[in-house]
């Protein structure tokens, strides 16, 4: 994908918003907001929600989509690296539908997900983690083109439980999505 474009809202998009939908709280995070859309689902759930993504055209490209449907006065947009701009403890919720695709190379920021496919995805799981607050949950998207279980293996050394929430199955792949709680 060209540097300045933005992911394309897709099935795994449109799960993680099945999965996220009928949650509710007071402060919410989606690391890796791509167009707007799960942030936008975020804002009618949260009293506030807050969005990152590493690529500025991103933010900026979401920003501008969530003032244009006037829903951008319960909701910020910051460009950093996962939850790096959060402090400790902060939010009910974090999800996030991150690149997962094997690829030696990192070379496209929206589908590139590292060795296994999961290298990025556990970066971003452990800052989510810090930032959750006691009792939150994390919500990702995984899928079976990945070694997700190694994740999940890894989720669960740190204390937390790991369910699946929704999933599509396609003649390819098959994506989850994935709700990791630390009680
Ligand atoms: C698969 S796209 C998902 C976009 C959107 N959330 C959706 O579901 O349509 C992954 C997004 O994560 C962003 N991203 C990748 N690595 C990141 C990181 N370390 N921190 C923040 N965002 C990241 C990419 O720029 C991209 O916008």
């Amino acid at each position: 994908m060209a540097a300045d474009k933005v992911y394309a809202p897709s099935d795994d998009t449109f799960l993680l918003i099945e999965a996220i939908r009928r949650k509710r709280g007071r402060l919410a995070l989606e690391i890796g907001v791509g167009k707007g859309l799960v942030s936008s689902e975020l804002a009618m759930g949260y009293d506030w929600a807050v969005a990152t993504d590493i690529a500025f055209h991103a933010v900026k490209t979401a920003s501008t989509e969530l003032k244009s449907k006037g829903e951008s006065s319960t909701h910020d947009m910051v460009c950093c690296d996962a939850a790096s701009a959060f402090r400790n403890n902060s939010f009910d919720l974090v999800c996030f539908n991150p690149p997962y695709l094997p690829s030696e190379e990192k070379d496209d920021l929206a589908v590139d997900g590292g060795k296994g496919g999961i290298e990025i995805a556990w970066c971003i799981f452990q800052d989510a983690s810090r930032v959750l607050r006691r009792g939150g949950s994390i919500v990702f998207i995984a899928s079976s083109l990945s070694d997700y279980s190694t994740l999940v293996v890894r989720a669960e050394a740190e204390g937390f439980t790991v369910r699946t929430v929704a999933r599509k199955r396609f003649f390819f792949e098959e994506l989850l999505a994935l709700e990791a709680r630390r009680d």
